[in-house]
């Protein structure tokens, strides 16, 4: 670089490719933590960054370690010798059910371990000291073992809502070793079911119903589909354990099935007061599968270990999530997924503190409701998504003035938030007293990969922030070439390095783990150097001149819907089971609330009856996948945009949806198509006032890049 120069890139940095687009937006300015913030926090010491540097890794993690009690202590912080199959703590046994329950009996026995909001108002509030805590494990874990025959090792499915008995039975399950796969409640009996065949659960532990806006849904129904199709995925399932929303009354008009289905409040009788010893484990014996969607068909089974994964999520927890035991947390996810897994029940559990669920709707019966949770519990720390934060905002912008809460920390986390809705999180809901630590990770990691340190590091809407304590991030574009800090490109964001609380494989699927998360960045498949082993994330990123990140989303075929991840494949084969549909593709659209929203687009099967389809397609997806997959709009169309090759070109179609440039279609076998389709589309969408505004450039870029990762 000339010396006349300084600061500017040089040229070749500036001759990009089509993969590394330069993306423009006005930076942000820096919001800072209060004094107040800043004096109880678990970490304001800048010399804690110096405690996890890259000369110190990997024994850095100890520190994560250390917060855990062990049974017997590891020998070994990282073993390198399979990669990328990294084993942590190696020779350290522990238990994670004694480290989230038992061993905060001897301090805390009757401080609160959970608060169970129930969604109706009228409803009391229900309150799990340590202590009941510790009963109501052992009498679970008891009937775990002894009504349903499962030991150590063996799987179960829980397709659970948000009640206590979910955290009380993934404890139970932890305390035996047994490996624990929770469905989220609102995917369907269909997606279940082949996530109990996928896991080889012979047990499905579940609900008859629980509240969504105010009514008592069915939820059992989906137990007896998913019974159906695992058994006719070869997978048979002898016990299915029924919990009452109300005990003693059942919810559900499905029938309870003689000799397979039990009422959990039934059986429970025989094991009142029984105590179950926690197994010891050794670390890196599995504590979980969590499953989630991918650029291929079939959802990849996450399989989480029990020493790395609990250390990591209890040293997040405390230096990012800032818990003590005194706080009263509040993580409004779902414990369906990982950010409940790690950041409502292990990581807040295993630090001794307060943890606050809620079943239902952030809005009913009306949006100034978790305003008033907060109040009445006195939450300290808050924990989103922006979706629910852009969902608040809208439909009650000045509800948080009216209750008398403070936050000292709030997190989002889940998808991108707009700069303009962190300032609403900030400004309204933070009363402008908290800080705000924007989380970035994935299902595959456990625990937060970036994130500003809340009582150190300047927040910036918009933006993740560093790489958190320990994790080493990387931009690489399409050639393994390092965008540079600054440069203004986007690229893959990677993790150069292993940590603890990253997934150990596919369950039942290694060559795919590999395939996926490591094959991109290689740079020796027989080397035992985890440098060459960098995790690629499939997210778009950069990285502004102050080290910051901001995630741009996927660069896979997955759609981000409200935190939800879809994978396009699992949408598309769920609507090809329609009778009459001969290919299906589906793309995003920019939506307001839910951050991105599906579309379908379908070629019916030549004279076949398309009056119905729609509803058909938009109806299979409902079932095979969940409520949550329901698209926005099913459009039939008469062929599908295609290249010469035959591959369906989502990016044309994505573009129409979202009244973007479709880009360069000379080279489709069928060009004449796209004006076609984007007559009816439009027309349709005018018609329906659903016309989106003018796309951002990030996001008209990420439309343009759908569908490339083919
Ligand atoms: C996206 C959720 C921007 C990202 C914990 C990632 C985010 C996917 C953020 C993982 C964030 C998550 N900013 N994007 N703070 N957090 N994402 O597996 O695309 O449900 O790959 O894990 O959500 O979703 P998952």
């Amino acid at each position: 670089m000339p010396a006349d120069s300084p600061g500017l890139p040089e040229v070749e940095e500036l001759q990009v490719s089509e993969a590394q687009i330069a993306v423009h937006w006005k930076e942000e300015s820096f919001y800072y933590p209060p004094p107040s913030f800043i004096g109880q926090a678990n970490a304001s010491d800048p010399a804690i960054r110096d405690r996890f540097t890259e000369d110190k890794f990997p024994q850095c993690f100890k520190e994560y370690a250390d917060l855990l009690t062990w049974d017997e202590y590891w020998h070994t912080t990282l073993d390198t010798s399979n990669p990328p199959f990294w084993r942590w703590f190696v020779g350290g046994r522990l238990n994670a059910s004694f480290n989230c329950v038992d061993r905060h009996l001897r301090t805390r026995p009757n401080q609160a371990a959970l608060v169970w909001v129930p969604e109706l108002e009228d409803e009391e509030t229900v309150v799990i000291t340590y202590r009941e805590l510790y009963r109501r494990v052992n009498e679970t874990a008891a009937m775990l073992r002894d009504f349903c025959g499962l030991k150590t090792g063996d799987r179960v499915t829980l397709h659970m809502p948000m009640v206590p008995e979910l955290p009380i039975v993934m404890l139970a399950c932890a305390r035996l070793g047994v490996i624990h796969s929770q469905v989220f409640a609102g995917f369907s009996g269909a997606a279940c079911g082949g996530r109990i065949s996928d896991s080889q659960s012979r047990v499905l532990i579940t609900m008859d119903g629980y509240y969504r806006s105010g009514t008592l849904l069915d939820h059992k129904e989906k137990a007896d589909e998913a019974v159906e199709r695992a058994l006719a995925e070869g997978q048979v399932v002898d016990k299915v354990v029924v919990y009452r929303r109300h005990p003693g009354e059942y919810a559900s008009k499905t029938p309870m099935v003689e000799g397979r289905d039990f009422f959990a409040d039934e059986v429970m009788a025989d094991h009142r007061g029984k105590l179950v010893d926690p197994v010891s484990l050794p670390a890196e014996a599995p504590l979980f599968i969590m499953y989630s969607s991918g650029t291929t068909g079939r959802p990849k089974g996450c399989q989480h270990s029990i020493g790395g994964y609990l250390a990591y999520v209890t040293g997040t927890s405390k230096y990012y999530q800032d818990i003590h035991p005194e706080d009263t947390y509040w993580c409004a996810a779902d414990i369906g997924w990982i950010t409940g897994h790690s950041y409502i029940v292990y990581g807040p559990l295993s630090l001794g503190t307060t943890s606050v669920m809620f079943e239902g709707v952030p809005t009913y019966p009306d949006p100034g409701r978790p305003w008033r949770i907060a109040e009445r519990l006195g939450v300290n720390i808050f924990h989103t998504a922006p979706t629910t934060i852009r969902m608040l905002r809208k439909v009650g912008p000045t509800e948080p003035k009216k209750y008398d809460y403070h936050f000292k920390h709030m997190t989002t986390v889940g998808e991108p938030i707009e700069p303009d809705v962190w300032r609403w999180y900030y400004e309204v809901v933070g009363k402008g007293e908290a800080v705000i630590v924007d989380t970035w990770w994935q299902t595959e990691n456990g625990g937060f990969l970036c994130s500003t340190l809340p009582g150190l590091d300047g927040m910036k809407p918009g933006s993740a922030g560093p790489g958190v304590l320990g994790i080493y991030p990387v931009i690489y574009d399409e050639n393994g070439e390092e965008v540079s800090q600054g440069s203004g490109r986007a690229g893959n964001i990677c993790i150069r390095n292993p940590w603890p609380g990253i997934f150990q494989t596919i369950w039942g699927d290694p060559d795919r783990f590999v395939q996926t998360y490591y094959e991109k960045y290689n740079k020796d498949p027989k080397s035992t150097d985890w440098r060459d082993w960098p995790y690629f994330a499939n997210d778009g990123a950069t990285q502004s001149a102050d080290g910051y990140f901001r995630i741009l989303g996927r660069v896979d075929d997955v759609i981000n819907v409200a935190g939800h991840r879809l994978g396009t494949k699992e949408l598309e084969s769920a609507s090809v089971l329609v009778e009459e549909v001969a290919e299906a593709a589906a793309v995003p659209v920019i939506d307001e609330l839910r951050g991105r929203a599906v579309e379908m687009y379908i070629s019916v099967k030549p004279g076949a009856d398309s009056s119905d389809v729609e509803e058909k397609v938009a109806k299979a997806i409902e079932t095979e996948i969940g409520k949550v997959a329901r698209p926005k709009n099913v459009w039939i169309v008469p062929d599908m945009p295609k290249t010469r090759s035959g591959k369906i070109m989502r990016r044309v179609i994505a573009g129409i949806s979202n009244y973007t440039d479709v880009g360069d279609i000379t080279t489709l076998a069928n060009p004449e198509v796209v004006e076609e389709i984007r007559a009816h589309v439009h027309s349709v969408k005018e018609a329906r006032g659903e016309v989106p505004k003018a796309l951002t450039e990030k996001e008209a870029e990420e439309i343009r890049a759908f569908g490339q990762a083919e």
